[in-house]
């Protein structure tokens, strides 16, 4: 697996909740799957004991010599994660843009270094992937090298290639300038593989090349196909036929659990829900928010950018606030003018809104605990994992019925009470502010139905060990197209 994040070890995202999970579960499934991402500064070497495993690598690409290292150490699932050291690269203050959020110029040449580091250490370790799993523009032009440089190398002939895509609003769109660095000849810089509109797009050579693709919900793959969700790649990916799939990514509840979660104040179960009033307690606390159990607190944690919807909701929650008792608790960093506004609100409604304008994974899982209510009205969103957390910890989502988030959350029906949250369909206001209305209406006259969508929600499991099979399927069918005349061995015998 060759990716950009990995948890724990350097996250911005949901990418790196899955590239952390997906490899352990794949190993438990005994499939030696390992991972590389970079050396970024920010990655604690002591703290995950990691070490040198090549000291002198020599990557030549785009007829540049890079010196790099390359470390190592065994993540939890004893998973080997190697990571790329080329300081120039990735010694940044973060992993894809500067202070002011501007992405840095050069980042589709330090993520194909990561791609011809991925290829070059497989070498080192004398170690031929069955299949290289990439994920997301960044390493997106691997599975192009495999097809046209390493066709006929021994070495790598047979290595299938899969690329999933975490989000398509983002790929890789740089001057055409760079596909001089990609090594590929002039015949791939063609509208249906690397160019648009003279520029590169590096995600839609992946999908070109890969000998699979997928993306991280059933609900977004149907998306995706179409003008409205495609974000310009539709045709591209539709050319791919049923070789284009969905898999909802799964949950590391290992890490995600209010039984066993020692980042937050108090564990609970859903049949004794003590310890989330101590954790609701806590949050109100720690936000500035009136404590008491009986208001009801909605939670949000996320990106701040457009694709989460939150300019929406700038929109409505001043009237919300004004026309009902609800507390909101809201962590996240992003484009600036979401974060003045988000981080001013609690000025203007002191005690009623708590921000933490920044990146905290103990107030993520603080959030998550202890809200009544988890909001995310996304205008699209790929899969969303807060809300798949948030029905763990007994958090009813409320949610926009779009993607991943109304493929996991099933909407509240006010005849019966069953359900695990609240759907709402239109990107607008006036959908948040009654969404959120029918909510607390629920929440102070419903009691009952409140009582039973907790329970519904608590008992959902989106386990990784079933996406995981769904994953070793999808490589089993690269395998097959990579290699259309030989038996598939990649699935280790039984013990
Ligand atoms: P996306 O990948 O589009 O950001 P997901 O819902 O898939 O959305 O995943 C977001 C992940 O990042 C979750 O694990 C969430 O808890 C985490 N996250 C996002 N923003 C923050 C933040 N400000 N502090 C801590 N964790 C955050
Ligand atoms: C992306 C998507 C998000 C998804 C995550 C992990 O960042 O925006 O919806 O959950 O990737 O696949």
């Amino acid at each position: 697996m060759v990716s950009s994040e990995c948890v724990p070890f350097a996250k911005t995202g949901g990418l790196a909740d899955v590239t952390g999970a997906l490899p352990a579960f794949l190993r438990k499934a005994r499939h030696d799957a390992r991972i590389i991402i970079p050396l970024y500064s920010s990655v604690d070497r002591d703290k995950y004991n990691i070490t040198v495993a090549f000291r002198q690598v020599t990557i030549i690409q785009g007829g540049q010599i890079f010196n790099c290292r390359i470390h190592e150490t065994i993540a939890d699932g004893d998973v080997p994660v190697y990571f790329l050291d080329f300081e120039p690269f990735f010694a940044r203050e973060n992993i894809y843009h500067d202070n002011d959020f501007n992405d840095y110029h050069d980042n589709p040449l330090r993520f194909m270094l990561l791609s011809g580091a991925a290829l070059e250490l497989c070498r080192l370790l004398n170690f031929r992937p069955d299949v290289i799993h990439v994920h997301d523009w960044h390493t997106a032009i691997l599975p192009a090298w495999l097809k046209r440089v390493f066709n006929n190398d021994p070495f790598f002939s047979r290595s299938a290639s899969v690329l999933t895509i975490h989000n398509i609003a983002y790929q890789g769109r740089y001057a055409g300038y760079y596909y001089g660095f990609t090594g590929l000849g002039e015949e791939d810089f063609t509208s249906d593989k690397f160019e648009c509109f003279n520029a590169i797009n590096l995600l839609k050579g992946g999908i070109y090349f890969a000998d699979m693709v997928n993306t991280v919900s059933r609900g977004y793959a149907a998306e995706t196909v179409t003008p409205e969700g495609g974000h310009g790649l539709d045709p591209f990916l539709k050319a791919r036929g049923d070789e284009y799939t969905g898999i909802i990514n799964g949950v590391d509840y290992s890490l995600w659990n209010p039984e066993t979660d020692p980042l937050i104040p108090a564990n609970f179960t859903p049949d004794d829900l003590s310890g989330k009033n101590m954790c609701k307690s806590v949050l109100q606390k720690e936000f500035g928010l009136k404590q008491d159990s009986s208001i009801p607190l909605i939670g949000i944690v996320g990106r701040l950018v457009e694709q989460k919807g939150f300019y929406i909701l700038s929109e409505c929650i001043e009237d919300i606030l004004t026309d009902s008792g609800v507390q909101f608790a809201i962590l996240g960093s992003g484009d600036k003018q979401l974060e003045a506004f988000f981080g001013s609100l609690p000025e203007r409604f002191p005690g009623r809104v708590g921000s933490f304008i920044g990146y905290s994974d103990e107030l993520a899982h603080l959030i998550e605990a202890g809200s009544d209510f988890f909001l995310m009205p996304s205008l699209y969103e790929p899969c969303g994992l807060n809300q798949i957390y948030s029905l763990k910890y007994g958090t009813l989502p409320i949610v926009r019925a779009t993607g991943g988030l109304n493929d996991t959350v099933e909407n509240y029906n006010k005849e019966t009470g069953e359900g695990t949250g609240f759907r709402f369909s239109e990107p607008s206001c006036r959908a948040i502010y009654h969404t959120v209305n029918l909510v607390l209406d629920t929440y102070y006259n419903r009691k009952h139905h409140i009582n039973k969508l907790i329970r519904s929600a608590m008992q959902q499991h989106f386990s990784w060990e079933d996406s995981a099979a769904e994953y070793i399927h999808l490589y089993e069918r690269a395998i097959e197209k990579r290699n259309p005349n030989q038996v598939n061995t990649t699935v280790p015998e039984s013990e």
